[in-house]
């Protein structure tokens, strides 16, 4: 059975209030839309923790820092509604932008340290995007839960940051990252790739697999990184963003496998950024 779709906050609310009369515990799973297996496991997950699950569809212009990448950005409402048919969540929302930023708005959250790195420092103003449209979605949708993938994993810590900082309430939980057979990790933007490109840009992963390989073994990052950038020039990839070893929590730089830390990439294909990120646990 469809969904049923609500584009505003008034008719949001109306439906949250009944619920949390009942005492039910509403879970949100916060997507741009352009649904794929990856979003779809965070549905799963909130159907086994909440009573209600809301999806929310938003593409969010505050954490867009390229006009043409926003244009760009797939909008699929009408086959996402149909892929969240089978999961049979409570409900779709989908507000439009002045729903979401009404004229005069001029309040931004913003997450200070783990946002100078990484996506931070290639894309300004990003995370504050993100910070601060998921705090509305928090307090629109009055989620207990929420749910987010771990593809994301700096964005997942700033989240988890913020939810604590600011006392919203929500418990925030972390997804695995879904991946194709080959490795990609599942993206909206994998779809702006060409056949050849997309099977190219799973060395992304294979390489990263093989420096974590090269960590546990003992191996240091500067030892590791001329090999990995070699290797990818060669798959075709442009420009490195950032290949970095970095901790779970704070996400401070370090070089070898000395505390729990994930191998962190962002790197460009044909035009297309993709990012990546596995874990690389401590040795013992
Ligand atoms: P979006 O890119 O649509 O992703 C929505 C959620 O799906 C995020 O929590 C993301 O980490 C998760 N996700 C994406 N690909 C995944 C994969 N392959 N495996 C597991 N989870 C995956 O992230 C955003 O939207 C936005 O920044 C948002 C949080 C909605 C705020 O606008």
């Amino acid at each position: 059975m469809t969904a049923p779709i609500v584009r505003t906050r008034a008719a949001l609310r109306e439906m949250t209030r009944g619920w949390q009369r009942a005492g039910e515990r509403i879970g949100v799973v916060p997507t741009m839309g352009a649904l794929h297996d990856g979003h779809l496991s965070l549905v799963a997950r909130a159907k086994e923790m909440s009573d209600r699950v809301i999806v929310t569809i938003f593409v969010n212009p505050k954490q867009f820092n390229n006009p043409e990448d926003l244009e760009n950005y797939p909008r699929t409402e009408h086959e996402d509604a149909r892929k969240l048919e089978r999961f049979a969540v409570d409900t779709i929302y989908v507000p439009d932008g002045p729903q979401m930023y009404p004229d005069g708005f001029a309040t931004t959250v913003s997450v200070d340290g783990l946002t100078d790195v990484l996506c931070g420092a290639h894309r300004p103003g990003h995370f504050d995007g993100v910070a601060t449209v998921v705090t509305k979605l928090f307090t629109q949708t009055s989620a207990d839960f929420a749910f987010f993938g771990e593809k994301d994993f700096q964005q997942l810590q700033v989240v988890r940051r913020m939810a604590r900082d600011l006392d919203l309430g929500v418990e925030v939980v972390g997804c695995p990252t879904i991946r194709e057979m080959d490795g990609l990790a599942m993206s909206s933007r994998n779809l702006l790739l060409s056949d050849q490109a997309r099977s190219r840009a799973a060395a992304l992963n294979e390489v990263m697999e093989e420096m974590a390989d090269g960590l546990q073994a003992g191996r240091a990052m500067v030892d590791l990184l001329p090999d990995a950038r070699a290797r990818l020039a060669a798959a075709g990839f442009g420009d490195i963003d950032y290949l970095e070893l970095r901790t779970n929590e704070t996400l401070r730089l370090i070089q070898r496998a000395e505390a729990p830390a994930r191998l962190f990439a962002a790197a460009w294909m044909a035009g297309v950024r993709l990012i990546d990120n596995i874990d690389v646990p401590a040795r013992t």
